[in-house]
């Protein structure tokens, strides 16, 4: 096991990441996830992609909360484009295994069929229980986010003829109902709540599986992941976020650990 005393460490993260902390069960990155240093450090043939990147929409932008603008949040940075190398670009071997699945939250499939090679792909809603603060001139607050689920199919003759399409497991309703992380003690400004996190990764995933989150923020997916047996690898650019990360994923591992032992 290995974990980093961050106290050390620098603003920046280092070209192609430092570990901060790494077990047989969590490996967590502070680093860039565009870096292709950072990519290469990524197991081919993972069982899921769950991530939730930046929207591209300035989220803190203008608001008094306790969190600061998200890093790539800004509109510059062509988000499906990076999903796509975490995928794999070419080949049957690299990246996420063939048809396993992805969950991206806030992309809709018409923008990441192409780039994530989607053979099968549906729109899913958070539900989240709450009606946020938003945009106060509508009277529709924004009380849900969109998920696109999708089946990663390496090969375009696959896609074309339809292979590998939505499996039969996943046959229920599109609406996930989840209260999210409760105000003042949310850990991030765009905290999911572990519960959902841990439904989506049951459902497309089996025990030992290796699920990657790129732009892990507080580390709900790593979180969930632990917590359903699964294995997660994370990456995230804001060093205290990271951290968070760290912290989150050891407090799992030793529920874990509790709950094999009992
Ligand atoms: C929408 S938030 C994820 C929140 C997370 N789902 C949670 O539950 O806490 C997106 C995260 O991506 C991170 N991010 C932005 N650019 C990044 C990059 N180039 N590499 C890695 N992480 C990045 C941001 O710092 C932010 O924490």
């Amino acid at each position: 096991m290995t974990t980093i005393d961050t106290l050390t460490l620098d603003l920046a993260p280092p070209p192609g990441g430092q570990i901060l902390h790494a077990t047989d069960r969590a490996t967590v990155i502070w680093g860039d996830c565009r870096d292709p240093q950072v990519i290469a450090r990524v197991p081919d043939g993972y069982g899921l992609l769950c991530t939730d990147p930046p929207y591209g929409v300035r989220f803190n932008s203008g608001r008094s909360n306790t969190f600061a603008e998200i890093a790539g949040d800004d509109g510059s940075v062509d988000w499906p484009g990076v999903l796509a190398d975490w995928v794999g670009r070419t080949g049957r071997t690299r990246g996420l295994a063939p048809s396993r699945h992805v969950y991206v939250f806030g992309y809709s499939p018409e923008q990441l069929s192409a780039p994530l090679r989607l053979g099968g792909a549906a729109t899913l809603v958070w539900d989240k229980l709450d009606l946020g603060s938003g945009d106060l001139s509508s009277p529709w607050g924004p009380g849900h986010e969109l998920i696109t689920f999708g089946v990663h199919v390496k090969r375009r003759s696959d896609r074309a003829s339809g292979a590998g399409n939505l499996s039969a497991r996943l046959r229920r309703g599109s609406v996930l109902r989840y209260p999210r992380p409760g105000r003042g003690r949310a850990l991030h400004s765009n905290e999911k709540p572990v519960p959902l996190m841990q439904d989506l990764i049951e459902s497309s995933t089996v025990r030992g599986d290796l699920v990657v989150d790129p732009c892990a923020g507080s580390g709900s997916t790593g979180v969930a992941a632990v917590l359903e047996g699964r294995c997660c690898f994370l990456v995230e650019v804001n060093r205290a976020d990271a951290e968070q990360c760290v912290q989150r994923v050891q407090a799992a591992e030793r529920i874990a650990a509790q709950i094999a032992a009992a």
